[in-house]
């Protein structure tokens, strides 16, 4: 397991290599594997892959995120907070066994905020933008988008020798 999380990097290039249906299908089980609150499971996923989707999700967010458009697949995860208050912490639960089941099949993967942060729109909420794009109804609220798909730069995997120890406190802070 540590040898899978030192791989996971965010990758913000990609090729045009196919992502399968298949690996599309391990991902998501991957997330709806995750644990979340009371199991109550609040997140919902949309998986896009239409390019005139993506090319609109480059203007998603502010700063630009150019990569979007590029991206093979890219997966947007939802929450519904009448379903339970902490809808963020059960979809970054999702978001990250995503992530690292994507490192798993050797593909790339970038979070991509959308809560919280202004699109590139007339500083319209990011949220209030892909709710439109997606058609996304009350009450649901998009946490973040995955961008998926084969690595087009390299990074080196993260070391155990270089982690931050000195955020480890023992019995008190
Ligand atoms: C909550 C969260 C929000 C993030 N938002 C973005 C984002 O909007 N755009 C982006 O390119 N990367 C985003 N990232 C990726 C981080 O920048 C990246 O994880 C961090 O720089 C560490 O690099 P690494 O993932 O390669 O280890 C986000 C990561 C997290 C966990």
């Amino acid at each position: 397991m540590l040898s899978l999380l030192m791989k996971r990097r965010s990758i913000r290039k990609f090729t045009d290599r196919e992502v399968t249906e298949e690996q599309v299908k391990q991902i998501l089980q991957a997330a709806l594997l995750s644990p979340s609150a009371h199991g109550r499971q609040s997140w919902e996923f949309i998986v896009v892959r239409d390019k005139n989707m993506l090319q609109h999700f480059g203007n998603c967010r502010q700063p630009k995120q150019p990569f979007l458009p590029e991206t093979p697949v890219a997966i947007a995860v939802l929450g519904n907070p009448e379903v339970i208050d902490v809808w963020v912490e059960d979809g970054s639960i999702a978001m990250t066994h995503m992530m690292l089941e994507a490192t798993a099949l050797g593909l790339g993967s970038c979070w991509v905020q959308i809560r919280n942060r202004p699109s590139n729109q007339n500083d319209m909420p990011a949220a209030d933008y892909i709710k439109q794009l997606l058609h996304v109804p009350e009450p649901y609220q998009v946490l973040a988008i995955l961008a998926l798909g084969y690595p087009g730069q390299e990074k080196e995997p993260l070391s155990l020798e270089q982690l931050p120890y000195h955020k480890i406190h023992r019995e008190r802070f």
